[in-house]
């Protein structure tokens, strides 16, 4: 198959995309999050495809991709009013809702699960895609299953070239992590996954907020969870990270002494100084922690290379979107932190 690669500036490019998504093709749509890897969301041998293409798990559900709040009541019943509160304050944009799915969303389409994650993404091109074509888009991130997401056309043109049927291609990702989960279908809602709308954001619409333990810790393949795709090992390259913590002084301290040839440094732009000679990567400035988030993902699937032994990485601290990169990056390196403080 040949994978054509439309321009998002193209003004036929919102219905060639939708035709082929009403095909039953697969076609990645650019978001302000990461590309998505999008199909009918209705369609159960279009889904299927994704699952294929991915090489991902069948028990792992996909978010469905509509236009706006109107379109919520079409995929999920019993709604709390929160859930307009959320769509009010946040869509278009990077907050993804799971709520009680109808009858008519495929059970393939949320991993056999009851309920349904859904989103309305901030990006022009895409909703008029999704408008276009008549039916939601169903889409996880465009990366094959467990690597690194995919932040531009390129990435998913690495990942898919021959397999699918089009990208459209709109440039970088501004947010460059993907969406904030949030599960309303209990009775206190609960962070299955932090993004680009932060805990802090949420509780101040919703009040309260539960952390799953899937954000903070390893859970194990064979454990029940509530968002399925917070067990696999996640965002990894092909070699092993190690987060080190601590300050800049100590954390160089710590790498340099067990650098070896082979071994990567993945940094902020501000401590490229410090491994001078030890191949150092940045993937954006501490002091702008946006920066971070939207080159993370470029930057791991930049050391995603078989000839690389070892990733020391750098995470930033606090809170807001600064959440969702140690979130991003304590998945990448399996939950393993050195903290360099505490080393003599
Ligand atoms: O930003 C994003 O959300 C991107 C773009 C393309 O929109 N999509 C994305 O999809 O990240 P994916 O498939 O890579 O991640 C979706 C996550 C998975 O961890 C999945 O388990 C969870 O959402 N999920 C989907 N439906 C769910 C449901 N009904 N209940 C709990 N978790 C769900
Ligand atoms: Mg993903």
């Amino acid at each position: 198959m040949h994978t054509l690669l439309l321009s998002a500036q193209d003004p036929e490019t919102p219905a060639r995309a939708a035709e082929l998504i009403r095909q039953g093709e697969l076609v990645a749509i650019p978001t302000e999050t990461v590309y998505g890897l999008g199909a009918n969301g209705l369609d159960e041998t279009a889904v299927a495809k994704i699952f294929e293409a991915k090489g991902r798990p069948q028990d792992n559900p996909l978010i469905l991709h509509i236009c706006g709040p109107e379109q919520i009541e079409l995929f999920c019943h019993h709604i709390p009013q929160t859930a307009y509160q959320l769509a009010e304050a946040f869509w278009p944009g990077p907050l993804t809702m799971v709520l009680p799915a109808r009858s008519n969303v495929p059970r393939r389409t949320t991993g056999g699960l009851d309920t349904v994650a859904v989103r309305c993404p901030d990006s022009d091109v895409t909703r008029k895609i999704i408008r276009l074509s008549g039916v939601p888009i169903a889409a996880p991130s465009a990366n094959l299953s467990g690597k690194p997401s995919t932040t531009t056309a390129e990435h998913v043109l690495h990942d898919h070239d021959g397999k699918i049927a089009a990208i459209v291609d709109g440039g970088h990702c501004r947010v460059g992590v993907e969406s904030t989960i949030v599960d309303l279908t209990e009775e206190r809602p609960r962070l299955l996954r932090p993004g680009g709308i932060t805990p802090e954001q949420l509780t101040a619409v919703l009040g309260d907020l539960v952390v799953d333990k899937a954000v903070t810790a390893q859970i194990d393949k064979d454990a029940v969870v509530k968002a399925p795709g917070m067990k696999y090992r996640h965002y990894a390259p092909s070699e092993p990270v190690v987060i080190v913590s601590g300050s800049r002084e100590k954390a160089a301290e710590y790498i340099r002494r067990h650098f070896v040839p082979g071994d990567r440094v993945l940094c902020f732009q501000e401590e490229l100084p410090l491994y001078e000679g030890c191949n150092p990567l940045s993937y954006g400035q501490e002091a702008d922690v946006n920066t971070l988030s939207a080159g993370l993902f470029a930057a791991l699937r930049e050391l995603d290379d078989p000839s690389i032994h070892q990733v020391y990485a750098r995470c930033p601290v606090g809170d807001g979107i600064a959440y969702a990169v140690q979130n991003r990056l304590k998945k990448a390196a399996a939950f393993h932190i050195v903290d360099a403080e505490a080393e003599v």
